[in-house]
């Protein structure tokens, strides 16, 4: 079964008089990963919350299986909600339980599993997260980073069909972070789950997504396949990927126009303005893991609305195509520092498809707020990974690779 659609139409919150977003329209392609950009305060984590429903957004449409999420009753609400696993950005453990009884919470909470059922589905995540022996330690007793892939794991257990991440890779090393984001992507391989990821991360951003969407000045300037944004020459576009800090974007999301117009000239003249960086090749399930049924969907798809697209992200797509169409898949790269498999063992099945799951399970929609001595989840520590191999060079693959440049429409 492929992945859930999620059909967002013309979305609007404020907070009171202070409006976050209006006009958000964007489909999450079925079993396709998204990734959502913007700069801080702009509403990325509103959005995340509202498409679970726990923020209600005052117009528009979030439709998942023909229901709309901003209308429906509560009791519809809450079976949709089955459906996502969710990673808040800021973790939300329950800072009294050790990590297996907080990853094991949704499951005891919401299927009615032997125990012995739930040590394994705990152990395989924890094992899939890197955490495996760290089993008895407290949410304040491990770094940000593990605290973070503990969120991750149980955000998993129920084996959801959409998954949202709020900034996973924030608080991990450059390492870490890489495999985090092949991690995702064998996820996707295995599950065909539907993924939206917000990130701050250039490099997740280059090489995790199918799409890329970007929040700014309260809109969604775009969201399309991943080559239209990488290949934008878009002030706000360039200036967010070279993480410059000269342009429209300013500390406060957005800059006084008239400074903006200054910097952007003076660069213009000092012939200092950087173009956007060389896009990079998105990254491949693991040899050994199911080919991620997404990229036939989407390369159908993404040739479906070709003739709509900017002809830079027009050329970089079909150069990665003619680049793809040659080469076979990714050679095996050993297991990950996170504990997967290793190349060529047998998938992890998702446990319980449709398992049920509550609003008010931490992992699943609604999570509680971090109990009291949980430390911040950005918390610069990291824990040593038990390494075992790394991720061998994967050759350049996908249907999206290849330079180009677009302005926004
Ligand atoms: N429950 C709330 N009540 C009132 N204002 C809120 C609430 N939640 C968020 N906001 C405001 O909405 C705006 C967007 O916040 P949000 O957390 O979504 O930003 P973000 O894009 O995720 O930023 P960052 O990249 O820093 O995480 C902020 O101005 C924030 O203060
Ligand atoms: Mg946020």
């Amino acid at each position: 079964m492929p992945g859930v659609e999620v059909k967002v139409d013309g979305l609007t919150k404020s907070f009171g008089r202070a409006n976050i977003w209006s006009d958000v329209t964007l489909t999450l392609p079925p079993g396709e990963v998204s990734v959502l950009l913007g700069p801080s305060g702009t509403g990325k984590s509103v959005f995340l919350k509202s498409l679970i429903g726990l923020l209600k957004p005052e117009k528009g449409s979030i439709v998942i299986h023909d229901t709309d999420l901003v209308r429906c009753k509560e009791s519809k609400l809450y079976e949709i909600r089955k459906l996502f696993g969710v990673l808040f950005q800021d973790g939300a453990l329950f800072g009294s339980m050790n990590l297996y009884d907080n990853i094991a919470f949704p499951l005891r909470e919401h299927t009615r599993k032997p125990e012995s059922e739930i040590r394994d589905i705990v152990a395989e995540k924890m094992d899939m997260v890197g955490l495996k022996g760290d089993e008895s330690k407290l949410p304040g007793e491990i770094s940000g980073g593990m605290r973070k892939r503990a969120g991750l794991a149980r955000a998993l257990v129920l084996d959801p069909e959409i998954i949202l991440f709020d900034e996973p890779d924030s608080g991990l090393d450059p390492v870490r972070t890489a495999y985090l984001n092949q991690l995702i992507i064998d996820l996707n391989a295995q599950t065909d789950a539907t993924f939206l990821i917000v990130t701050h991360d250039i490099n997740t951003a280059q090489t995790v997504p199918d799409n890329i969407g970007m929040l700014y000045r309260k809109h969604l300037a775009m969201f399309g396949p991943r080559e239209v944004l990488l290949t934008s020459d878009d002030p706000v576009v360039a200036q967010f990927l070279n993480g410059r800090r000269q342009g429209p974007i300013g500390m406060s999301e957005e800059k006084d126009t008239a400074q903006a117009r200054r910097e952007m000239a003076e660069l213009d003249g000092s012939g200092e303005l950087e173009g956007l960086p060389p896009m990079k090749p998105q990254l491949e399930a693991t040899a050994g893991l199911p080919e991620r049924k997404a990229v036939g969907r989407r390369q159908r798809r993404v040739e479906d609305m070709m003739h709509t697209l900017p002809p830079a992200a027009q050329e970089a797509i079909r150069r990665s195509q003619a680049e793809a169409a040659p080469r076979g898949r990714a050679q095996a790269t050993g297991a990950s520092p996170y504990g997967r498999p290793p190349a060529g063992a047998a998938p992890t099945a998702p446990a319980s498809p449709n398992a049920p799951a509550s609003p008010n399970a931490p992992g699943s929609t609604n999570a509680p707020a971090p109990a009291s001595g949980t430390a911040p989840d950005d918390a610069p520590t990291q824990s040593i990974p038990r390494v075992t191999d790394g991720p061998g060079p994967r050759p350049p693959s996908g249907p999206t690779a290849g330079p180009g440049r677009h302005r926004f429409p």
